[in-house]
């Protein structure tokens, strides 16, 4: 349990609009990060080595991206006891992302509602913050770095600017995350379909390459899929993964379907929608993904995690890794360690 809990916080945070909320945890956990005050919400990381893509995960809970765009609290965040953190998404330029208000708290439904946009101050900030990072990964810590294209970017151009990013991000990444299911940036879902993805991931390889004779060490790829598909489209995603030698698949990112929050306030803003009324959209493409990919394909889940039996779930569905988000806003820092002993102990049952 951190020094801090949660349960004396959050009503403090939930009284703010969401975005200040943020951006106020945000800067506290940069300016206290590998100071003394760290042990305000730090916790024990729980032990659970896993390898995965030819990486050593300390254990199976990461941070999902976006809650951490410019990388800036990377060792803050480690702090917590994940054994991963994905930061990003970055874009190649700066951008502001969508007019505000654009992040809507559902509490009934455990629920957020974003259309951020992908607001990131870059890749030369983004590549700075993540250099500075230093005892999360010293400590072992596994960091991921998520991808995307400018919304200036037309959608035919788009694989220039994940070209741009690769090259930008891949010597500071354990593993480098592809987003092409964000909802909030145009026709970028349009990248999932069979054609365009093919075209953009042997781009992304062939530079990978490319990158791997420059830098050395072949740093893995991760692609970051939608819950809005159906299990055709799953399973032509799963076919282009493989044929393209792409190292692994991120399920999934928020989504577009509102039926599970009918009727809540904000339920009609327009966005992705994540925590736990995604759970179990996430679980399903998780479960076609295992079924198309076979038994050893690595498979990060995420969506809807609130708790240890969700994490557990993900794992149940066929996923290797848990990443969270929504779950740390509700939940607090203690969600990393009770998913983390939930999956550590299913392993000591088996
Ligand atoms: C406010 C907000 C911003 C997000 N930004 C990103 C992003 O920049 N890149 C990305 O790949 N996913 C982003 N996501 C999606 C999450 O990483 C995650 O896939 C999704 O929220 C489902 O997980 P959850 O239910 O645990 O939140 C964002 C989610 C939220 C709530």
């Amino acid at each position: 349990m951190p020094l801090v809990p949660y349960a004396l916080t959050r009503p403090f945070l939930f009284g703010l609009d969401p975005e200040h909320a943020h951006e106020l945890t945000m800067n506290s956990l940069a300016r206290l990060q590998n100071t003394p005050a760290q042990c305000l919400w730090q916790q024990p990381r729980v032990d659970d080595p896993v390898q995965l893509a030819g990486l050593n995960f300390p254990n199976r809970i990461g941070l999902g991206a976006g809650l951490d765009k410019n990388g800036r609290c990377i060792d803050g965040l480690g702090a917590m006891g994940f054994g991963f953190i994905e930061v990003g998404t970055v874009t190649p330029r700066a951008q502001p992302g969508n007019p505000k208000p654009r992040m809507f708290r559902l509490p009934p439904a455990g629920a957020l509602i974003n259309r951020m946009g992908f607001n990131n101050e870059g890749l030369d900030a983004f590549v700075a913050n993540v250099q500075r990072a230093r005892s999360f990964r010293a400590g072992g810590g596994v960091l991921g770095l998520n991808i995307g294209k400018n919304a200036a970017t037309p959608i035919e151009r788009a694989v220039d600017d994940y070209l741009i990013a690769l090259a930008g991000v891949y010597p500071h990444a354990d593993y480098v995350a592809v987003n092409i299911s964000s909802p909030n940036t145009k026709n970028l879902r349009a990248l999932q379909s069979d054609a365009a993805l093919d075209a953009l991931l042997s781009a992304l390889q062939a530079r990978r390459l490319e990158l791997q004779r420059q830098h050395g060490p072949s740093v893995p790829l991760f692609v970051k899929i939608a819950p809005d598909l159906d299990e055709a489209q799953v399973a032509l995603i799963a076919a282009t993964l493989q044929r393209n030698k792409i190292d692994g698949v991120i399920a999934t990112n928020t989504t577009v379907a509102r039926e599970a929050v009918a009727g809540l306030p904000h339920a009609d803003e327009a966005g992705g929608l994540s925590g736990r009324p995604l759970a179990e959209a996430s679980n399903r493409v998780i479960r076609q993904l295992r079924a198309a990919l076979g038994k050893r394909y690595p498979i990060i889940g995420i969506g809807g995690v609130m708790s240890g039996a969700d994490a557990l779930a993900k794992i149940e569905a066929g996923a290797d890794l848990v990443q969270i988000y929504t779950g740390l806003i509700y939940k607090g820092p203690a969600l990393v360690s009770e998913a983390a002993r939930a999956l550590q102990s299913r392993r000591q049952e088996r």
